[in-house]
């Protein structure tokens, strides 16, 4: 009887263990859709896999970064990272009220955060609610048709002269 009982137990853990293994694999998917490589504090990502209105999450540093190719629908902003004449939204994805990571809602093409109810347009400027200012744009340099995240190149540093983030 006990043989019995163990083999259930084994088997149970293993379902449970293989259902772990698919959340993990679906969070991984969902999270990191972007080829990217990572090496001494830098985070090369290659862009031209993104798909529009579609959050894609790196992680530089221990942070998220959002990266969401704009569509046709939505404003440009001097925030913008343009590579190759498409326009993508780049910020650390770190409420800049306390540091909760805000959700994007695709339909309302708006970043939401569950903490206080914070509000974010595409730009990443906050429109609603207790953050105080814009998400903040990781430093990052064009490399033909990739992002590298961590070197500040010319388009940043045009950014942060221009008071449009904030150096991090
Ligand atoms: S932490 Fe985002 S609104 Fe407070």
């Amino acid at each position: 009887m006990s043989s019995r009982r163990d083999f259930m137990g084994m088997a149970l853990g293993g379902f449970a263990a293989l259902g772990g293994i698919a959340a993990l694999y679906a969070a991984k998917r969902t999270w990191d859709p972007l080829p990217s490589v990572k090496a001494g504090g830098f985070t090369t990502i290659d862009l031209s896999a993104a798909k529009e209105n579609e959050l894609a999450v790196e992680k530089w540093r221990g942070k998220p970064i959002f990266i969401l190719k704009k569509n046709a629908s939505m404003p440009k902003s001097d925030r913008d990272v343009v590579v190759g004449g498409n326009h993508y939204l780049v910020v650390i994805g770190s409420c800049t009220h306390l540091g909760c990571i805000p959700a994007y809602l695709p339909g309302d093409l708006m970043f939401k955060c569950a903490c206080h109810g914070g509000e974010f347009n595409t730009a990443g400027v906050n429109t609603f609610g207790p953050p105080p200012r814009p998400l903040d744009i990781p430093p990052f340099k064009i490399s033909g048709t990739s992002l590298v995240l961590g070197e500040s190149g010319p388009e940043y540093e045009k950014m942060l002269a221009a008071g449009l983030t904030q150096s991090v």
